[in-house]
């Protein structure tokens, strides 16, 4: 890549003066009077009528897309419109334009990232998506650049800051989930169409971001086992909290025998260990390297400043690119090696709550069912009773089983005249003291 911008300035253009883009513009703005040579030459927005957060040079404002994307001042594009498209199709003409492009945008760089590093590398330009996880927590370059001689062995992560905040409110304060959810609707951490976060496909677009890079392994989004939060109850809470856990989303990546497994779902989580006490917005994600060792990063997985610390870290490393030469930091070559395991093969302790009769012989029949497919239980706790119903919550933590297994054992007692229904199946998450 060779330097280039406007002899001492480097002109921004964005795609996008929302939360994020604003914070940037500011953070550009500012930068400036402080003797920097970003200079921002223009916004796209849709509405040029809105009330912004920032005070925009005369004339940068502008609704056509090609003012920033065929502008000979712009030399590095940040997009942070969000949604599939049009963004998809404005980084590609950036990047075939031999502009830099910087992004926040999950859903693109999940489903065609391989095809904009491509397009970024034939044009001698670089593409970074560093708030595209984790907002402000700086994960992408420590993976690409710092982490780089290690051979990563597993990530596990809090990558939802909705969720983790709806969780949250349902373990410390007893909320049903739909009560937690209108009141994350209520602080505007969470949209009126919440679907994108409480059915995990948020997370789902930022783990396989992240597996990308720490493995080298093209991980399509829709190939990763996803399940969402709905089906988390109240007294899921209640039943974890008596057995020494609470509730999380996690999305993981791991190197198993044979290959990689990529998940995301909800997941009993020892209370002891610190992912536990991730509460609210913050967002987590654990990294384990084989030089390394265990690493942490924790910090706001949202918001319009920190996401934008993110986005500016990203801006500044394309201007020295355009300044003084040389490249940013590539993710690591495909490893034909190494193939993806399906969520079958996963293995780990259950929780599973059931509402059964209140009769004899009804834990007989759950266990007959289990052993037949080599489950053990490890604890059976009798919960709630409703005794005009004659059902009472029947909680029971397996040993270590194989998830076909449990999917076919679970089958199997659902079918049972005893039993009212499998209420909930939540995998226990494993912890090396926890084993
Ligand atoms: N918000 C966060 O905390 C956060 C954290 C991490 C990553 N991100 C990512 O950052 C990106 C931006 O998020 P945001 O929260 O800032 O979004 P936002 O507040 O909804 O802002 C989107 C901006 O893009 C403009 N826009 C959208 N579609 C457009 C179109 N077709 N043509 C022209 N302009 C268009 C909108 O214009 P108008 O203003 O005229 O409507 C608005 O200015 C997304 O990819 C998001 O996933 C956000």
């Amino acid at each position: 890549m060779s330097g280039r911008g406007h002899g001492t300035s480097i002109g921004i253009g964005l795609l996008g003066l929302g939360v994020v883009g604003s914070a940037v513009a500011s953070a550009v703005i500012s930068s400036r009077k402080n003797g920097s040579e970003l200079n921002l030459r223009s916004a796209l927005v849709r509405d040029p009528s809105r009330q912004r957060a920032v005070k925009l040079p005369q004339g940068t404002l502008v609704t056509d897309a090609s003012a920033v994307l065929d502008s000979q001042n712009v030399d590095v594009v940040v997009e942070l419109m969000g949604g599939e498209q049009p963004a998809f199709d404005y980084i590609c003409r950036a990047l075939s334009g031999g502009k830099h492009v910087v992004t926040a945008n999950k859903e693109v760089i999940s489903k065609h990232g391989e095809q904009l590093r491509e397009l970024a590398a034939e044009n001698g330009v670089s593409l970074q998506y560093e708030a595209s996880v984790g907002g402000g927590i700086p994960i992408i370059n420590p993976l690409l650049d710092d982490l780089a001689a290690n051979e990563i062995l597993g990530l596990r992560a809090i990558i939802n800051g909705t969720t983790n905040y709806i969780l949250t409110q349902m373990a410390t304060g007893g909320a049903s989930f739909e009560d937690a959810l209108s009141d994350a609707q209520r602080l505007g951490y969470a949209e009126a169409d919440p679907t994108a976060d409480v059915d995990a496909f948020d997370a789902v677009y930022k783990i396989s971001i992240l597996a990308r890079l720490a493995f080298g392994v093209s991980v399509p989004f829709d190939v990763i086992y996803r399940e969402g939060i709905r089906r988390t109850a109240a007294q899921d809470f209640r039943y974890a909290d008596e057995l020494g856990y609470t509730i999380k989303l996690l999305a993981a990546a791991r190197r198993e025998d044979g290959g990689l497994l990529v998940r995301v779902h909800p997941a009993l989580v020892p209370a002891n260990v610190p992912m536990a006490k991730v509460e609210g917005v913050l967002n987590v994600v654990e990294a384990e390297g084989d030089l390394v060792g265990p690493l942490w990063f924790q910090g706001r997985g949202a918001g319009a400043e920190p996401t934008a610390s993110a986005v500016m870290g990203d801006v500044r490393r394309a201007a020295a690119v355009l300044r003084d030469g040389g490249s940013v930091p590539q993710a690591r070559p495909i490893d034909p090696d190494l193939s993806l395991l399906a969520m079958a093969e996963h293995e780990c302790k259950y929780y599973v709550r059931l509402t059964v009769r209140d009769s004899p012989g009804v834990l007989a029949q759950i266990a007959g069912a289990l052993g037949d497919l080599d489950i053990s239980i490890a604890s059976v706790l009798q919960m709630d009773a409703d005794p005009e119903r004659g059902s009472a919550d029947l909680v029971i933590m397996t040993h270590p089983a194989r998830e076909a297994n449990m999917q076919r054992a679970v089958e199997r007692i659902d079918a049972l005249g005893v039993v009212d229904t499998v209420a909930n199946l939540i995998r226990v998450e494993s912890y090396p003291d926890d084993r």
